[in-house]
């Protein structure tokens, strides 16, 4: 059996915070709104998408222990990249001095289950890849209407990195995994080229809790694992209320949560990774537990995925 895992891990948040006081002095909000109605209280606004995903990635190689020629397939999950043509993916690859291919995947905020998914696959696959970065990188903020209370106080910038390796003797990192998408909801939540992000926040809030729940009963019944056996639920940190909402359908008791929206907002691909390495510094994994990613957004598409950390 041949299998990959993953060897380092790395984040990056640029440097302005901004609190909800901030927006409170600016906007018809307040800070009391935006915690209970979403767990936000601060979050990071500036740099490229390019420039985090430099940033997160370099520290996951590094943490891996390889020099960045090693690094032979790099995925980047990104709806923000830095121009249209060419992919942000080449900056990075550049700038990191990675070999072999790279290419950007854009699945929204459900894009960095895509990309662990279709890397781990193609690492498995046998077609000469043997190390794979795989980067989740967004600014929001470039995208977000900063005088649109709806969405201004939920979107932010960040960036979030692992390294899976594949060996020959080693179970596989993905046990089981469950991708799509309804592409008859674009409505619901899209930006135009040039233009800001519109959402219907409640249709979205009601759909996503809907597909991230089925999602993760048919992940846990392709790999005939109960939901006991979840150490960690690392959900897209959109809003508290929707992992809540989420987790509660799954009975996963909040200690087995990976939760830091209320420091980095909303930040698209960025937000699993950053959640999973919060996780993973504050030690609360240990090789062989089960996570469950789940991902959600516009699309709307949505990811969910069992992996075994360490294997
Ligand atoms: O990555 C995927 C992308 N998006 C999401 O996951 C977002 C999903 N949706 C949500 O998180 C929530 O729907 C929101 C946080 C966007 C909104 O929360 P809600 O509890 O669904 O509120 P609502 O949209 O039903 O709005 C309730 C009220 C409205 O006022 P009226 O019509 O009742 O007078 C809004 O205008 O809250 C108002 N409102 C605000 N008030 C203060 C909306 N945004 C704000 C705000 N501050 N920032």
């Amino acid at each position: 059996m041949s299998g990959s895992s993953i060897t380092g891990w790395g984040s990056a948040l640029p440097e302005k915070v901004v609190t909800n006081a901030d927006f409170e002095s600016r906007l018809d909000t307040s800070d009391s709104w935006i915690v209970e109605r979403t767990g936000i209280r601060e979050r990071r606004f500036g740099g490229t998408t390019s420039g985090l995903a430099v940033d997160a990635g370099a520290a996951a190689i590094e943490r891996a222990g390889l020099e960045p020629s090693a690094i032979d397939l790099l995925v980047l999950s990104t709806t923000t990249p830095d121009m249209t043509v060419p992919a942000t993916s080449s900056t990075v690859h550049a700038q990191l001095g990675c070999s072999g291919a790279a290419f950007d995947l854009n699945a929204a905020c459900a894009g960095y289950v895509y990309a662990v998914v279709a890397a781990d696959a193609m690492l498995s696959a046998g077609i000469g890849f043997t190390k794979a970065l795989v980067i989740g990188s967004d600014t929001l903020s470039a995208i977000t209407d900063m005088e649109d209370r709806g969405t201004a106080v939920l979107f932010a910038d960040g960036a979030g990195a692992v390294v899976l390796e594949h060996r020959e003797e080693a179970s596989p990192l993905v046990l089981a995994s469950d991708l799509g998408l309804d592409g008859s909801l674009l409505s619901i939540l899209y930006a135009e080229h040039g233009g800001y992000m519109k959402m219907e926040g409640r249709e979205v809030f009601r759909r996503a809790v809907r597909a991230c729940v089925d999602s993760a009963f048919k992940v846990l019944r392709q790999a005939g694992l109960t939901v006991e056996e979840i150490a960690l639920f690392v959900p897209h940190q959109a809003n508290l209320r929707i992992v809540e909402a989420v987790a509660q359908r799954l009975s996963i008791p909040p200690e087995r949560w990976a939760i830091v929206l209320d420091t980095t907002g909303n930040t698209s691909s960025a937000s699993i990774p950053l959640a999973l390495i919060d996780a993973v510094e504050h030690d609360r994994l240990s090789s062989g537990d089960i996570v469950l990613l789940s991902g959600f957004g516009a699309g709307m598409t949505w990811g969910s995925a069992l992996v075994r950390w360490g294997a």
